[in-house]
């Protein structure tokens, strides 16, 4: 059955894949990609490590509130949401108003062994990056569980992954 396009929004903890699978998507579904946090960092013109330095995390917050607003009022796409914009209320009632969202689902091992790759992610420049990813697991993991579809990513391609996704987005429209 032919999917009605819609913007779909890939949820989940640093490092369960947003970008990569979302492109991967992307290719797939034959739909325009967006990443919400480098259209953050364009529209202010520096980093996300260097918002949160010089302005702090409320006001990243804010910014990223703005964009996600923006970006669900726009075309139908494929978008990779930062970690915590789907745990902020006003953008998941966003996002549940005007997208599908996908829900990323990865075990401790899977999110520090992708993250450790890089040094970027303010949130992770503490002494023990695998205990705060414990503790945002903990505080996040049944808010992500309030989207529409979800997938584990653990062990797996993003090619395979989006393949997943791609399949349970039409199971879903065959039910409508
Ligand atoms: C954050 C996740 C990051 C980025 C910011 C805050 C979070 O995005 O938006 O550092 O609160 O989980 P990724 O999930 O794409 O790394």
């Amino acid at each position: 059955m032919e999917r009605k396009p819609q913007i779909i929004v890939l949820v989940g903890l640093m490092g369960s894949g947003k970008s990569r699978i979302g492109k991967e998507l992307s290719r797939l579904l034959k739909m325009p990609f967006a990443d919400a946090d480098a259209e953050i960092e364009h529209a202010a013109g520096y980093s996300i490590a260097e918002i949160f330095e010089r302005f702090g995390e409320p006001e990243f917050r804010r910014g990223e509130r703005e964009v996600m607003q923006r970006l669900l009022a726009g075309a139908p796409r494929v978008l990779a949401s930062g970690g915590g914009a789907f745990i902020q209320p006003d953008i998941r009632a966003m996002i549940k108003e005007s997208a599908i969202s996908i829900w990323l689902k990865a075990s401790l091992e899977t999110l520090v062994e992708r993250t450790g790759r890089t040094s970027h992610r303010p949130l992770l420049r503490v002494a023990d990056p695998a205990a705060r990813l414990r503790q945002l697991m903990d505080e996040r993991y049944p808010v992500y569980a309030e989207a529409d579809i979800t997938v584990t990513t653990d062990g797996q391609s993003p090619r395979d992954t989006a393949a997943r996704i791609r399949a349970e987005l039409e199971r879903m429209q065959e039910r409508k």
